[in-house]
């Protein structure tokens, strides 16, 4: 990617500050370097501080921008309000908010243990849902102000074995797209980054590391999803392969690309 490539687009916050969940590792990461480089403000969340720290600093130090670092767990249900607490208390207007953390886990149904699977319906949906009716009114009442929520390929049809987590993504794009269109009105865009297999510790933390050989980089990925945001996209597939996919198999029957994708999922298939 070509360095004025980016600094063009990312202008596009330049001097305002951004909210970035999941900003410990992986897409995150590359979304957070990306905006700092535009020179965007920005307010690091994760669950580790020591990375959100070094990303602070080295933001900062490479770029000049400003950086908060807040640590939460995003699947308390009350970590939402504390990060806007935060921000509140910082005197902070976050006029770009990246619902980015997120997490899946392979398996068979049965075998996975339930709260993994409830923090991750917190975490990707609930969290999601919670902190963008935070920060929407300010955004509202300014006309002004853009999300951007990580869906997946994932989001356009059922993934056996790793069933809750495809139907958190498929939420999250549901969700974006009506958003988006709810919210044209008021001047606020509202987009979708669904990326296919990238590059980051999502396979490890997920258990499968079966797709990661086709995987994209996270830079390529963090930007595809910048740039749809700032064209008005309600969502982006990154990568044409990906888009092919996603939208080739709405030709054939449901349950047939649910068998498909059980086949290319199958647990313990190496
Ligand atoms: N990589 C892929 O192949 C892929 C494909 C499609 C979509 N996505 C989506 O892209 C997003 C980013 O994932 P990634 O690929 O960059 O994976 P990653 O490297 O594992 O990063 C996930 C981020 O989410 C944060 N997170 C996870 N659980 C959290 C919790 N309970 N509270 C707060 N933060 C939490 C992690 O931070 P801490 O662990 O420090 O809390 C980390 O910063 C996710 O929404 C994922 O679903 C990924």
């Amino acid at each position: 990617m070509q360095p004025g490539m980016v600094k063009k687009m990312a202008a596009e916050w330049r001097g305002t500050w951004a909210l970035v969940t999941g900003a410990s590792s992986g897409i995150g990461v590359a979304l957070a370097r990306e905006l700092a480089a535009g020179g965007t403000h920005l307010v690091l969340t994760a669950r580790r501080k020591d990375r959100l720290d070094e990303l602070a600093k080295e933001l900062t130090t490479k770029h000049g921008v400003m950086t908060d670092a807040f640590t939460a767990d995003l699947a308390d249900s009350d970590a939402p309000e504390k990060i806007f607490d935060f921000t509140k208390e910082k005197g902070l207007e976050i006029n770009l908010l990246i619902n980015n953390a997120g997490f899946g886990q392979y398996g068979e149904f049965p075998s996975i243990q339930k709260q993994r699977l409830l923090d991750m319906v917190q975490v990707n949906c609930a969290a999601v849902v919670h902190l963008t009716r935070l920060y929407l009114p300010e955004m509202v009442a300014r006309r002004h102000g853009d999300v951007l929520i990580l869906a997946s390929t994932a989001s356009f049809q059922a993934v056996p074995y790793i069933s809750t987590y495809a139907a958190t993504k498929a939420f999250d794009l549901l969700f974006a797209e009506g958003l988006a269109e709810e919210m044209k009105s008021f001047g606020i865009r509202v987009c979708a980054l669904c990326p296919g297999s990238t590059e980051s510790e999502f396979h490890v933390v997920s258990g499968q590391e079966k797709f990661k050989r086709r995987a994209e980089a996270a830079e390529k990925v963090a930007h595809q999803g910048l740039k749809a945001l700032a064209a008005g996209k309600s969502y982006v597939i990154s990568g044409l392969g990906n888009y092919l996919g996603a939208h080739g198999q709405r030709l054939v029957p449901r349950r047939l690309v649910t068998r498909i994708a059980a086949g290319m999922f199958k647990f313990g298939k190496k």
